[in-house]
Order: C-alpha cells, then structure tokens, then sequence
C-alpha cells in the first residue's frame, strides 16, 4: 500500500469511528491514535492546543513525553501558530529554533488547525527518527486532515472579541 493509500485507509477508519462526534478531546485523541499506528515513520504523534493568545497547551499524543507549554515565539510548532502554515522539517538538527522533546528526532511536519475564521485552535505536530521523513503526499493529506477538525472549533477563540482578527 503506498502512503496515499495509507491515508485514505486512515481517513476512512476516522470517518466511521468519528461520526457525530463532536468532543474536542475524544476527536484529537481518535485521531492521533489512527495516524501514530498507521505509519511505521512516526514516533510522536500529538496535538497543541491554542488555550490562550499566543500559547499552546499540549493535547493528546502518542509517544515519547512531549513538553507541555510552547508560546507562539517557540520551537516549530510555535512557526506554525504564529504563521498557521505547515512547517515540513528534513532535518531538525540544523534548525536552531527546534525544541526536542527527544533526541531521537530527525524531522518533522507541523500542520496548522484553523476555524472557520480563520484563526488557528491547534497545530498537529508529528516527529520522525528517519532525516526527511515528511514529503508532499503528507502535506496535502494532513492538511486535509485538518482543514476537516476545523468543524470542532465553533466558539470563538481563546481571548477572541468579536471582530478581533486571528490569532497570528
Ligand atoms: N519539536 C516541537 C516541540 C514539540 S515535541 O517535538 C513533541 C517544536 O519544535 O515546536
């Protein structure tokens, strides 16, 4: 099975186990679960929750310890808040604003989890002990991923007003 046809595997499993579900937690958890055990390539599979302007809270993930706290100034999934655009890694080790939660890391993509306003509510973060181990397919196929949990994000952002641009 080639890696697009792993994730329209994993794709059709979250469909099914997800439908009408609506728990934020319950959601991230089932898909964090999917994506860790369907690639032999990840080694930390988890979700950053934005809880405040310019903060993100570890959710759930599957691995090693991932650090608990990043503010948007931080590390690559910080880039990806702060930008909400996808940060694809081939080699952490020259990036001098990467955080490691291991020493095993070699690279990594973090994707963006935006709303319907366009503010970014979370950013899945994926890790690989293999150099380069993220190309195109996982992008344009996790993104996809994403772009389908905006429906989870209907309440305003943390610290959002009404008319407040998104978080950037
Ligand atoms: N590498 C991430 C930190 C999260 S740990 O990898 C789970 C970063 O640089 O933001």
């Amino acid at each position: 099975m080639d890696k697009t046809e792993q994730y329209r595997e994993v794709t059709r499993r979250l469909h099914a186990l997800l439908a009408g579900e609506r728990d934020e937690i319950a959601v991230l958890a089932t898909v964090v679960a999917e994506l860790y055990h369907a690639f032999e390539t990840f080694d930390w599979v988890g979700f950053y929750r934005v809880t405040a302007p310019g903060l993100l809270k570890v959710g759930p993930y599957q691995g090693g310890h991932g650090c608990l706290t990043i503010p948007f100034e931080r590390g690559v999934c910080g880039r990806c808040a702060r930008e909400r655009a996808t940060q694809r890694v081939a080699d952490v080790t020259v990036l001098p604003y990467h955080i490691a939660c291991s020493s095993t890391t070699r690279s990594e993509i973090v994707v963006p989890v935006l709303d319907s306003t366009g503010a970014v509510r979370a950013v899945l973060d994926i890790d690989s002990d293999q150099p380069a181990a993220f190309d195109e397919v996982d992008q344009v196929q996790l993104e996809a991923l994403a772009r389908e949990l905006a429906e989870l994000y209907r309440a305003p952002a943390p610290g959002a007003e009404a008319g407040a641009p998104p978080a950037r």
